[in-house]
């Protein structure tokens, strides 16, 4: 029983490595830094409204950013943070936008942003000439298979660990949910087994009864 418990564990761990490998679960995106050269306006007086996009997503207002050729520096924990996320390995179409009131948003730049673009250390940087300069940070994001090294290999090591402990607790929750269900069918059996018991008893003094009033009644 055991040993067939644990095969079984072994089997649906196995499974579970094998689907999930080479599968991001989930990579943020944060903005590092970013330094605009052009502001769009004729009026240089106009402080520019910057925000970042992904197609088919919402926009993100980066409200700090307001001069040109000044460099703005994020922890990637501000408000408006992360900027996007990576769910497979598909790319996005983003791009870095000014808002408009008259006429359409101009463009800084926009491009296939692809996870696999991402260094060994999590870093990209996006340069277009006299228009922006910015870098992103992923952790989680594959780097790309040009990159070799051990930085990327212990990152790989990194990626398979997540999901080693994901199907551990996969595991572990299932199979105290199986213990428990074992735990309760027995539990029933028991019940059941005694309220048998139990009513056989009764059937057996009932029966007991009957005898009696026969005997007393062969008696007289
Ligand atoms: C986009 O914005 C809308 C409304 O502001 C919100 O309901 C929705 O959850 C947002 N979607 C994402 C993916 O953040
Ligand atoms: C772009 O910004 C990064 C980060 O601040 C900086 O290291 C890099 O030199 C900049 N590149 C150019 C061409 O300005």
């Amino acid at each position: 029983m055991a040993k067939l418990r644990d095969s079984t564990i072994f089997l649906v761990g196995s499974l579970f490595l094998s689907c999930f490998s080479g599968l991001i679960l989930s990579a943020t995106v944060t903005l590092d830094s970013i330094e605009i050269y052009n502001t769009h306006e004729i009026l240089k007086a106009v402080k520019p409204e910057v925000y970042f996009r992904c197609k088919g997503e919402n926009k993100t207002d980066l409200p700090d950013v307001k001069n040109a050729n000044e460099l703005y520096k994020f922890k990637g924990e501000e408000s408006w943070q992360p900027l996007t996320e990576f769910l497979d390995k598909k790319c996005k179409r983003c791009g870095f936008y000014e808002k408009d009131t008259f006429k359409s948003d101009d463009v800084f730049d926009e491009w296939e942003f692809c996870p696999s673009e991402f260094t060994a250390d999590g870093k990209y940087i996006k340069i277009k000439d006299k228009e922006v300069n910015a870098t992103f940070s992923c952790l989680e994001c594959i780097p790309s298979t040009t990159a070799s090294n051990s930085t990327s290999d212990s990152r790989k090591r990194g990626n398979r660990m997540h999901v080693a402990l994901i199907i551990l607790i996969i595991v572990l929750v299932s199979t105290v949910l199986i213990l428990g269900l074992i735990a309760v069918y027995k539990y029933w059996q028991k019940k059941k087994r005694e309220q048998d018991q139990a009513r056989f008893l009764k059937l057996f003094e009932e029966g007991d009864d009957i005898e009696d009033e026969l005997g007393l009644g062969i008696v007289i």
